[in-house]
């Protein structure tokens, strides 16, 4: 039989039709997978939410984890008045969907912080943000709330959560960062997270947040020792970082006035 003859026409034609059955494929699994990585993408807000409240259960798995982020409400907050804003009043669903790192890059939803309000180094802050509380019998005991800012190499994206006195820190953790693994990356580590636990943000009159990483070891038994934190050690760019982006968000353009409306009733 005669065998048929190949043309660089034919090859150009069927490599042509292979890459567009390929990119058919790779396309349809790209849209098919989208719904799970977003609800993947929310699965590990809500587990860095509870880990942060140091709720979060080794091995839990999605079903545990959705029930105990189901103790916490979701609320939206306006960063300019400190007090409760609707889903309504920024366009969006519900307060889980309101994107605070989207609307600070639009200029209609953000501020654009001047030099001396912009102590953590973010440019824009967005006009609102989704915190997280935990009631008991009508009483706050708990809330969770958004921080970020630059280290050395990236923003630190996490969360800090607060006992119900609006001072006592429960924890803190960052979900997304790309500072070196070993130095800035220990901001990941238990045992330096664990230090955060119990330490204060305020002295007593409640106005400028306190907390001072310290270069050589925090000094409990110092004057400030409530309000320090070891720094990290061969990081001190990254240290000098968490320590501004805490003291901003817990500070007067961050969500200390709307501290001040919850203590006074007023939120
Ligand atoms: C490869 C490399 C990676 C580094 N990564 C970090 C980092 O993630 N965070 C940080 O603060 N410093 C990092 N540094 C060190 C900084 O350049 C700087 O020396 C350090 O922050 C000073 O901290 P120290 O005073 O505690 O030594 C890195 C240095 C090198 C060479």
């Amino acid at each position: 039989m005669a065998k048929k003859k190949e043309t660089v026409g034919k090859t150009i034609q069927v490599a042509f039709a292979l890459c567009i059955v390929c990119s058919v494929i790779v396309s349809a699994a790209a849209v098919s997978l989208r719904p799970q990585q977003a609800l993947n993408q929310e699965l590990d807000i809500k587990s860095n939410i509870l880990q942060a409240a140091g709720m979060s259960e080794p091995g839990a798995n999605r079903e545990r984890i959705e029930e105990q982020f189901g103790q916490f409400t979701p609320r939206l907050v306006d960063l300019r008045t400190g007090k409760f804003t609707t889903p309504e009043e920024l366009g969006v669903p519900d307060a889980l969907s309101y994107d605070q790192y989207r609307a600070a890059g639009d200029p209609n939803m953000s501020t654009r912080l001047s030099s001396a309000q912009d102590t953590a180094n973010i440019r824009r802050r967005a006009h609102a943000a989704t915190v997280y509380i935990l009631e008991e019998d009508g009483e706050m005991v708990r809330v969770v709330l958004p921080v970020h800012g630059p280290g050395l190499w990236s923003t630190l994206y996490g969360f800090i959560s607060l006992e119900g006195d609006l001072n006592t820190i429960e924890g803190i953790g960052f979900y997304d960062h790309a500072e070196t693994p070993g130095l800035g990356g220990e901001v990941d580590n238990p045992r330096w997270k664990s230090q955060w636990v119990g330490q204060k943000l305020y002295s007593d009159d409640k106005s400028e947040p306190q907390i001072r990483l310290v270069k050589g070891g925090a000094d409990r038994s110092a004057e400030d020792g409530e309000h320090q934190i070891d720094a990290l050690s061969g990081a001190t760019l990254t240290a000098r970082g968490v320590e501004n982006l805490v003291n901003f968000w817990m500070g007067e353009d961050g969500f200390a006035p709307f501290f001040k409306n919850l203590r006074d009733g007023e939120a």
